[in-house]
């Protein structure tokens, strides 16, 4: 954790969203913070482990599907093994990640620099690739990215390492509470968290609030079955995981209410892409 991140973050238990300092740092190495205490002027205090802020440090209620991302093999093998195949099967077509990436940096332009979150990150696939673009470019930013699975964030971690990126910070806490001031984020991006966060209407309000007036919000969430075989099999997953499938025009009014106007929406087989933007008085949906 760089402390230039940590100034950025917020409490997710204070009120007004308290700003964090930093008030013991026990292991540091070149400027970032691994081992530490963070704490809030008016709410708690929070541990800094192997480099990850641990906002959540309470047990959580999950979901099946929640639950399963702190398990092995799910937290060692999610990326290698499901992530690069799990498109091409959602799609019904060849879908590799190289392809998914591109849509994601055509609409996000990480080149540009910023303030990025990645909701739901795993292992950090979309972290990782802002990062590289920001090192390409030479912008200066910053990407926190956030999950509930402290496995998943450590195996995040060591990709980061491995790449040396040093502009990726790893933060456990929940979409729907994005631990950063309003209006503070210049894009936040969602690869598949948005079906299995629950709640799906205070995430998205999350992403609004957080967003900056020029920011934008880019996603890859999984829609309805279009066939009435596959409703059956994707209402019985939900029963046994928590995993929601809302069709293209649920999505589209959920984004709505939240205050965030879709400006591209691309759609393939079960995987929907789509980017909005804060939604302004002249860009009513
Ligand atoms: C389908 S995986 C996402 C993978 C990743 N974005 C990628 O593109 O490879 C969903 C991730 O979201 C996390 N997650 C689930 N609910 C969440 C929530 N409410 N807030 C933040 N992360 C959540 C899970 O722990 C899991 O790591």
């Amino acid at each position: 954790m760089h402390p230039a991140t940590l100034a950025l973050l917020r409490a997710p238990d204070a009120p007004n969203g308290s700003p964090l300092s930093l008030t013991e740092t026990r292991t540091q190495r070149r400027g970032e913070i691994i081992t530490g205490t963070a704490c809030a002027v008016d709410g708690g205090c929070y541990p800094i482990t192997g480099g990850i802020l641990d906002l959540l440090p309470e047990s959580l209620t999950l979901s099946a599907a929640q639950r399963s991302n702190f398990l092995w093999p799910t937290t060692a093998y999610y990326e290698q093994v499901w992530r690069v195949r799990s498109l091409s099967l959602l799609a019904g077509e060849p879908f590799p990640v190289r392809r998914e990436i591109g849509i994601i940096n055509r609409w996000l332009r990480p080149e540009r620099g910023g303030v990025f979150v990645d909701v739901g990150t795993s292992h950090g696939l979309y972290a990782r690739d802002i990062a590289s673009r920001l090192r390409q470019s030479g912008a200066p930013g910053t990407v926190i990215a956030l999950d509930i699975a402290m496995p998943m964030l450590q195996r995040a971690r060591e990709l980061v390492m491995q790449k040396g990126y040093a502009t990726i910070d790893l933060v456990r806490a929940r979409g729907q509470a994005i631990p950063v001031a309003d209006g503070s984020v210049d894009g936040v991006v969602n690869g598949g968290a948005f079906n299995e966060m629950g709640e799906q209407a205070r995430a998205l309000a999350e992403v609004r609030r957080v967003l900056t007036p020029g920011g934008c919000f880019v996603c890859m969430s999984l829609l309805a079955g279009r066939t009435r075989a596959g409703r059956a099999m994707q209402r019985a997953l939900h029963a046994g995981s928590g995993i929601l499938f809302p069709t293209v025009a649920e999505t589209n009014a959920l984004y709505r209410d939240a205050g965030l106007t879709i400006t591209d929406q691309e759609r393939y087989g079960l995987a929907l892409f789509t980017r909005a933007v804060p939604t302004t008085e002249g860009s009513q949906q």
